[in-house]
């Protein structure tokens, strides 16, 4: 039986750290509010004038060196990002182009705090057929060009930093090792609360001025709808991977939950009656980087030495759409 294992992983975020003092002067909020909310301290900005394609190609350079492999031994890339370079094309060309290697496939994956789950998903699947040796999955995030920095959107834009995290998934015959399982989820009839209003296609034309005169370029929660769901999906979802796969919380060594918001992954946590501590986080320093948070999160793991061979890792994730689901990785 052929796995797919992670070969290589590497992260990237910009340089500028933005405190949620330095939110404070912006708008009507305060470091106090965003932590006991949240559990977020400080998040990354990019500069004008960078793409997520740059963020993913530095995250990408740094998981190809890692695996031993050079850029131009990837076969397929598939890229997971809720703010892509332009409308179209796929920012996963973008990074292609970036990477300066001969054409490859590549496929954008619009799933939000989901979307690197999806596209491990995808990755795997693609790897197992025999078909692709080294398949590129990265999730990559510039939200600070896309948020409300106005006390209208303050509730949005406390939350989100940018940031890319990226893995090499290559074929193992080694049945033990790699994705052992994932499954996925969504349910469209809770698209509106967590969206952007830009872009309607059933308008012509699609993008008036105003549109952005009534701030629809700007993301819109239900914050309350969100976390509600988050914890009642990440629960099951946890609950039924456990069961589907006869294992129970003593194999777990950890549990890399995305970084949307502490108090949801703690009462998830409690609900499941777990030790906080098996939940790992670093949204302390990053805020939610969306499809960029779970490599992210594993690239520094994994650099700090806290995973050995061996290890069982629960994956899970919750965002818009909404999308949700988990994966069993064994390193
Ligand atoms: C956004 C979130 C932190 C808000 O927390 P909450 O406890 O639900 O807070 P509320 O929405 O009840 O707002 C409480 C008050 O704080 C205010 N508020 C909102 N954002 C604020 C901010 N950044 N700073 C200060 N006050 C803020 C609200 O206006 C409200 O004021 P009011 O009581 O005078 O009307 C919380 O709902 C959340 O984390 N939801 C999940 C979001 C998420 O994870 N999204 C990504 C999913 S992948």
């Amino acid at each position: 039986m052929v796995r797919s294992v992670i070969k290589g992983l590497g992260s990237y975020v910009p340089p500028k750290v933005v405190t949620n003092d330095d939110l404070a002067g912006l708008m009507d909020t305060s470091h106090e509010w965003i932590l006991t909310r949240t559990g977020i301290e400080e998040r990354h900005f990019a500069e004008e004038g960078v793409y997520c394609s740059d963020l993913a190609l530095e995250a990408s350079r740094r998981a190809i060196a890692d695996a031993g492999i050079t850029a131009g031994d990837v076969d397929f890339i598939i890229l997971a990002t809720l703010s892509p370079d332009h409308h179209f094309p796929g920012t996963g060309c973008g990074l292609q182009d970036k990477l300066e290697i001969p054409p490859v496939a590549c496929l954008d994956v619009r799933n939000q705090c989901t979307g690197f789950l999806y596209s491990l998903t995808v990755g795997d699947a693609l790897v197992r057929t025999g078909a692709y040796q080294n398949v590129l999955v990265v999730g990559a995030e510039v939200h600070s060009s896309g948020l409300d920095f106005t006390n209208q959107g303050r509730d949005v834009a406390v939350l989100f930093g940018d940031g890319a995290g990226a893995v090499v998934l290559s074929p193992s015959p080694d049945p033990d090792r790699g994705l052992l399982y994932s499954k996925l989820y969504a349910e469209g009839k809770h698209a509106k609360a967590l969206c952007a209003n830009v872009w309607d296609i059933s308008r012509k034309p699609y993008l008036t001025k105003e549109d952005l005169d009534q701030r629809r370029h700007f993301p819109s929660m239900d914050g309350k709808t969100v976390f509600k769901h988050a914890v009642t999906r990440l629960v099951e979802t946890v609950k039924n991977t456990l069961e589907t796969q006869g294992i129970s919380r003593e194999d777990i060594k950890y549990v890399i939950p995305h970084q949307a918001n502490m108090r949801i992954n703690q009462i998830v946590a409690d609900r499941l009656g777990w030790p906080r501590e098996m939940f790992l986080h670093n949204m302390q320093r990053y805020g939610n980087t969306t499809a960029a948070s779970i490599p992210l999160l594993l690239d520094e793991t994994y650099r700090n030495g806290m995973i050995s061979k061996g290890d069982l890792l629960l994956v899970i994730a919750f965002g818009a759409g909404f999308t949700w689901g988990s994966a069993l990785y064994r390193w």
